[in-house]
C-alpha cells in the first residue's frame, strides 16, 4: 500500500508524519508544490491547473490513496480533483463543526488562508453549523509563507491569538496545515482560555476506513 500526501509545502509534512506514525507498515509518499506556494491566494481555476498534474503523477507512481493535506485545495476543488484522478482522495477542512459543538462562549476563531475562507464549502460549513455562533477570521494571509520560510513573526501570531481571545473565542480552529507547526506556540499564547483544534487524527481515522475498503 502506498499512501500519497499532497500539500503546497510543509503542511503536508506535518500530516505525513502523523500518517507514518499511524501506519508504519505502509509507504508514505509526500509531494509538495513549493514552487507555486502560497496556494492560499490562488483562484480555484489556478489550483485545478496546478494540482491535477501532480496528483496524476502520484497515481502513476503507484499511490493507492492520496491525502490532500491542504484545506485550501480541499475546500475549493476536491470535487473536481475526484473526477480527474482514479484513486480515492481524503481531504480535510476547517473543523468548524466540532468547534461549534464544544464552544461554551458561542464564539470561535478560524485561522485559515484567504482562499479557504472565500470557498463555497467553508461558507456552507458556517451556514450549517454556526447559526448562533460568532466567528472571528483574522488575516493570516502571509502565515503559510512565513512558516514555510521559517521566519516566524511572533508578534503577528500573538496579535491574532490575543484578538481571538478578546472576542471571547474559546476554540481556535487551525484551518491550514502549515499552522500545525505552530500549534504549540498558539496553544501556549491561548493558555486555558481557548482550545486549539486541528484535524490530523480525524484524517488518520478517515484514511483507515478508506484503506479497509481498498484491502
Ligand atoms: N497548507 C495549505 C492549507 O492547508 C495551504 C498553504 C498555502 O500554500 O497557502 O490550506
Amino acid at each position: 500500500m502506498k499512501i500519497g500526501v499532497f500539500d503546497s509545502g510543509v503542511g503536508g509534512l506535518s500530516m505525513a508524519n502523523a500518517i507514518k506514525k499511524a501506519f508504519p507498515q505502509y509507504e508514505v509518499i509526500a509531494r509538495e508544490d513549493r514552487e507555486n506556494l502560497p496556494y492560499g491566494t490562488k483562484t480555484p481555476e489556478q489550483l485545478v491547473n496546478l494540482v491535477t498534474p501532480i496528483l496524476e503523477q502520484m497515481v502513476e507512481y503507484g499511490c493507492d490513496v492520496i491525502v490532500i493535506a491542504c484545506n485550501t485545495v480541499t475546500t475549493n476543488i476536491i470535487g473536481r480533483l475526484r473526477e480527474a484522478v482514479s484513486v480515492p482522495l481524503v481531504g480535510l477542512e476547517p473543523m468548524v463543526k466540532p468547534a461549534a459543538n464544544i464552544t461554551k462562549s458561542k464564539s470561535i476563531a478560524v485561522f485559515a488562508t484567504p482562499a479557504t475562507l472565500a470557498s463555497e464549502r467553508y461558507k456552507y460549513l458556517k451556514q450549517n453549523y454556526c447559526k448562533n455562533i460568532a466567528i472571528f477570521e483574522p488575516d493570516c494571509s502571509d502565515w503559510a509563507s512565513m512558516i514555510e520560510g521559517d521566519r516566524l513573526q511572533i508578534n503577528k501570531i500573538t496579535k491574532n491569538v490575543s484578538d481571538a481571545l478578546q472576542k471571547q473565542a474559546d476554540v481556535i480552529v487551525l484551518g491550514c496545515t502549515h499552522y500545525h507547526w505552530i500549534e504549540e506556540l498558539i496553544s501556549n499564547i491561548a493558555g486555558k482560555k481557548a482550545r486549539v483544534l486541528q484535524p490530523e487524527q480525524a484524517v488518520v481515522s478517515r484514511l483507515r476506513s478508506v484503506i479497509e475498503q481498498l484491502d
